[in-house]
């Protein structure tokens, strides 16, 4: 993660990857917020390991970087199981699949990363691997060719989603339970910091936390990332704390305002403002206004705009809300779209 506008996106790379491996809670108990969910988890393990059986299968959905990875390998940590682990890309053809789940040990933990995006025929070798802990493997071509079925140990399935709404019917209804993660508020980021932090020995005040936590767009990712910027800051330009001057100093260098937007998204709400004096524009037109694509602006910057109550998609087009006039300290126009929820509470309520 080189490149300052990457600095608030959710998605990493896998220098960024192995960078989390250090901060990433290794147990349920270190897992910080997504009560509902860890509760549940929680009853769900126990009662699987009272009975001396694997749990059901899990399906972990929900947006880049709120911890889907970090659940499925604490699923195998607190079942003390080995964990195998391939994403949906990854299996290509169906024997690849069958490869995986013969040679798995009873109880193992299987991970699949971005399960809505598995091929068909290794879709349907899974049903059969989830229900009856079974494949059939077909051997010879044609007219001639014989399924022999293969036993499988018995084993959980964790598939982790940022897109549920693509899994098949008959994929979702073979997990028996199914976990949503939601965006943290502020609170839950500045303990994530706090942890954080210890773990890389960076000293932080909590007016720092506060101040990098509100900056992170609800997302543990942005949130570790974002320390890991301001404590270079720190270390190269103050004493190596972490306060809320050396953070507030660190993210003006690195671009990234208040609300955690960055140098693109607010090109995004100047154009609409300043050249359209608010909208409604359509995106093509919005997207030659700050020389990106189409598809960057929907999908890079808009679902945060959305989600922060600073851009409204209407059927005309895109508008700028009330609060994105104020955010970039104009005074709105009479009749200005005000996004009914306003930017703060609907900042880190999940998009349903
Ligand atoms: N509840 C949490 N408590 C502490 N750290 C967390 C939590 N959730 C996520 N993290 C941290 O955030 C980073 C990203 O989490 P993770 O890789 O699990 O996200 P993900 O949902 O799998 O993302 P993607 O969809 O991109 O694969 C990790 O470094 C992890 O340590
Ligand atoms: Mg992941």
């Amino acid at each position: 993660m080189t490149d300052s506008e990457d600095l608030v996106s959710a998605y990493a790379d896998d220098a960024e990857r192995d960078a989390e491996v250090s901060v990433r809670p290794k147990r349920l108990s270190d897992f910080i917020a997504q009560h509902r969910v860890r509760d549940q988890l929680d009853l769900l393990l126990q009662g699987a390991m009272r009975r001396g059986a694997p749990p059901d299968h899990i399906l972990l959905s929900g947006p880049p970087g709120l911890g889907k990875t970090t659940l499925a390998n604490i699923v195998a940590a607190e079942l003390g199981t080995g964990i195998r682990v391939t994403s949906g890309p990854a299996i290509e053809r169906s024997g690849d699949l069958a490869a995986i789940l013969t040679s798995l040990a009873p109880g193992d933990v299987f991970f699949i990363d971005e399960i809505h995006r598995i091929a068909k025929p290794a879709e349907e070798l899974l049903y059969s691997a989830m229900e009856d802990f079974r494949v059939d493997v077909v051997v010879g071509k044609g007219p001639g060719a014989t399924a022999i079925p293969i036993e499988v140990e018995p084993f959980t399935l964790v598939g982790a989603t940022t897109r549920s709404g693509l899994l098949t019917g008959p994929m979702r209804d073979r997990f028996g339970f199914v976990a949503h993660l939601d965006f943290y508020s502020p609170a839950d980021l500045e303990i994530l910091l706090h942890r954080s932090a210890r773990i890389l020995g960076v000293p932080i005040t909590d007016e720092g936390a506060v101040e990098v936590a509100r900056r992170s767009r609800g997302t543990p990712r942005i949130a570790n990332r974002l320390l890991r910027r301001v404590r270079d800051f720190a270390e190269v330009r103050a004493e190596g704390v972490v306060t809320l001057e050396t953070a507030q100093a660190a993210l003006k260098v690195y671009d990234v305002d208040a609300l955690g937007l960055d140098r693109l998204d607010r090109a995004v709400l100047s154009a609409l403002i300043d050249s359209f004096r608010g909208g409604p524009v359509g995106l093509s037109t919005l997207a030659v206004a700050v020389g990106e694509q189409p598809d960057t602006v929907e999908e890079v910057c808009e679902p945060f705009l959305v989600r922060a109550g600073l851009l409204a998609r209407t059927p005309r087009g895109r508008v700028a809300t009330e609060a994105a006039w104020h955010h970039l300290g104009r005074t709105p126009p009479n009749g200005t779209f005000s996004s009914s929820s306003g930017p703060t509470p609907d900042l880190f309520t999940a998009e349903s």
